[in-house]
């Protein structure tokens, strides 16, 4: 086996290794070089512009989806990667944000991202504000032919939920969850409230206890620059970073009644049954 990992439902899914962004002035010669699964590897295009990954001698099937590199480790996905329609949807603006590296379990980094209760207390003023910490009845449901978690109905009030936004707004939320590693936010557009913008969160894991974990917006915004759009994001997981690296144990316990639950996780409970039941372990307590 060329990767350090004997969990299947990993090993035989699609995980990122970056932007393809990496690749520019990459070749055979000099490839873009990451860790992935305590393993390294190598990714460049050929002449023909086909993207190529190895791990020492061995070829990996890698793929270029949604601007990002994906690699299956095993070289026999159970499944093609998952949808992302909103990234080809006309009137939508892509923005890669880029990864932040976190000393976490991805399995930790995906939980957090779905979390909505630390919304006033990890990123006050922005995705929340004491005294409004009240997170509201919403619904989980599991898509069985999809492999995918969905929580719907789901609303928070904001101070500032967005670059462009200028006043605070009761913001909708949907979660889907796509992979153990990959997870979609979908909130409310402030400059178009009858519509969604999509937030992709991918996570690579170099190891079971560190990962980078990239960011991609899907979002109708044609006014604010990039760079203020980057360092929005940028703000909300420094937030995040230094309370994630502090979770003690690093990896996710997934026994029913390790941690004691809240009454605002029912899509953590819903995620964690739902690496149960699928068997994955990496990242997880064993
Ligand atoms: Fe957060």
């Amino acid at each position: 086996m060329t990767f350090q990992c004997d969990d299947r439902t990993v090993l035989d899914d699609w995980l990122t290794v970056g932007p393809s962004t990496r690749l520019t002035g990459r070749s055979s010669t000099n490839p873009y070089r990451t860790k992935l699964l305590s393993s390294d590897v190598d990714v460049w295009r050929d002449g023909q512009g086909k993207v190529v990954a190895r791990c020492g001698d061995s070829t990996l099937m890698v793929q270029d989806a949604y601007g990002y590199l994906w690699i299956c480790p095993s070289g026999k996905p159970t499944k093609t990667i998952f949808s992302f329609p909103e990234y080809a949807e006309p009137g939508r603006r892509i923005v890669d944000c880029d990864g932040i590296g976190v000393a976490v379990s991805g399995l930790r980094m995906v939980e957090n991202f779905l979390d909505m209760g630390h919304f006033p207390y990890v990123h006050a003023h922005y995705l929340g504000e004491v005294p409004q910490t009240e997170v509201a009845a919403y619904e989980v449901n599991v898509d069985e032919s999809a492999g995918e978690i969905w929580a719907t109905n789901c609303r928070f009030y904001q101070p500032k939920t967005s670059k462009s936004a200028t006043t605070g707004l009761d913001v909708q939320y949907r979660y889907r969850v796509m992979q153990p590693m990959s997870a979609i936010l979908y909130k409310t557009a402030f400059p178009r409230p009858g519509e969604m913008d999509a937030i992709g969160l991918f996570v690579q894991p170099h190891d079971e206890e560190s990962i980078t974990a990239y960011c991609l917006l899907a979002y109708y915004d044609d006014t604010t620059t990039e760079t203020d759009l980057l360092s929005f994001q940028h703000t909300i997981f420094g937030q995040d970073k230094p309370i994630l690296e502090n979770q003690r144990p690093k990896r996710m316990p997934l026994q029913p009644g390790s941690e004691v639950p809240t009454r605002c996780d029912a899509m953590s409970v819903a995620y964690r049954r739902w690496l149960k039941a699928r068997g994955t372990s990496y990242g997880a307590v064993r």
